[in-house]
């Protein structure tokens, strides 16, 4: 089956290893981006520390920014060495920073700079090369643009494009903002697939339960959910079984959470802040009772400080005491 069938988006300050390990308790076959990590942080800072993750992660791809081809190039070679499944550039992030690098969503005014970045990584790496963009910048709605851009990309080697289906303003709104305010238009997305029937297109942006996603598969050939995902981790419970027809990992919220406290007991062992580890799971039990004595527990720093993997524990008190436990084992079961 298609491997880009269902994606968790990268999404910078969020989507970091301890999080994609609790994503993984969760689904075995979502596919896990990074977050974004630019081409000089990785050819000249903590490389190491950037691109580690556990063996039990896969399939996981690297996000990159840059748009320098030999730094990218020599950036996806990094990436491949330390394991991943594929290297996937970032011509989608609006922000003004990444504008001055000149990278990110600007990108998509130079179709021909990012073909040449594209065959440039793929010189480099024998796994994937993907691109990750919007379908048009500012207030143009011109489909041509988008088209043109992906019709000189795809003949530089790419073959999987995930769109995130909002223009970028690049002037006038937060990086936030544009994932609000530019309107959803996945027609436009389908007009992709129907202009370039041979490439995988993947949807991204606004999907918020299985049903509207799956609705998308007929037409497309993969989803990317970012916010929901980390919002109200649990959706991912369900993507196994409704994507690939497969058992979810675990049956519980409890069974998760025991394997995350494995995790977190061997990673702050190693030196890693019990709070890092717990902030991707503070959305577990959301929608059930007990969920906000839960997030609070595992959010407040002077417990954090005090407790730190007991606050796992004193957590699920919390949450336990409100009568959350019971009824989300029943819940589960039903
Ligand atoms: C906090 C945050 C950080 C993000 N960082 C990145 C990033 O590093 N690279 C990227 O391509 N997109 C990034 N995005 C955009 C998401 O990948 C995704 O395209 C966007 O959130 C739309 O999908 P959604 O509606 O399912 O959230 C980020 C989004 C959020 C909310």
């Amino acid at each position: 089956m298609n491997p880009h069938r269902f994606c968790v988006a990268p999404m910078l300050d969020l989507t970091d290893r301890h999080c994609r390990h609790f994503h993984r308790q969760l689904s075995r076959r979502a596919r896990l981006y990074t977050e974004m990590v630019s081409t000089g942080a990785l050819l000249h800072g903590p490389r190491e520390r950037l691109l580690r993750f556990d063996e039990t992660q896969h399939p996981v791809v690297l996000q990159l920014g840059g748009s320098e081809p030999r730094a990218l190039a020599q950036a996806a070679r990094f990436g491949e060495r330390a394991g991943y499944d594929e290297v996937n550039l970032n011509c989608g992030c609006p922000s003004e920073r990444v504008q001055r690098g000149a990278f990110g969503a600007c990108l998509m005014a130079e179709p021909a700079l990012v073909a040449e970045c594209v065959r440039a990584m793929r010189d480099a790496v024998s796994i994937p090369v993907t691109v990750k963009h919007r379908i048009g910048l500012d207030r143009v709605e011109d489909y041509g643009f988008v088209r043109d851009f992906v019709g000189t990309v795809a003949q530089a080697g790419c073959e999987v494009f995930v769109v995130h289906a909002r223009n970028a303003w690049l002037a006038g709104l937060s990086p936030r903002e544009n994932r609000t305010v530019p309107p959803l238009r996945y027609g436009t997305v389908v007009d992709l697939k129907r202009d370039f029937p041979a490439l995988t297109i993947v949807l991204n942006g606004g999907l918020r339960d299985h049903d509207a996603a799956l609705a998308h598969l007929a037409r497309l050939d993969g989803v990317m959910m970012g916010r929901e995902a980390c919002e109200n981790p649990w959706i991912l419970a369900e993507v196994d079984g409704r994507y690939f027809g497969e058992a979810a990992p675990h049956a519980n919220r409890d069974e998760v959470v025991e394997a995350m406290r494995r995790y977190l007991l061997r990673e702050v062992a190693a030196g890693e802040p019990a709070r890092a580890v717990l902030r991707p799971m503070l959305g577990l039990f959301n929608g059930l009772p007990g969920a906000r004595g839960w997030r609070r527990a595992l959010s407040a720093p002077a417990l954090l400080a005090a407790e730190g993997p007991r606050t796992l524990d004193r957590a699920l008190q919390a949450m336990r005491a409100a009568g959350g436990g019971r009824r989300a084992r029943t819940a589960e079961l039903q």
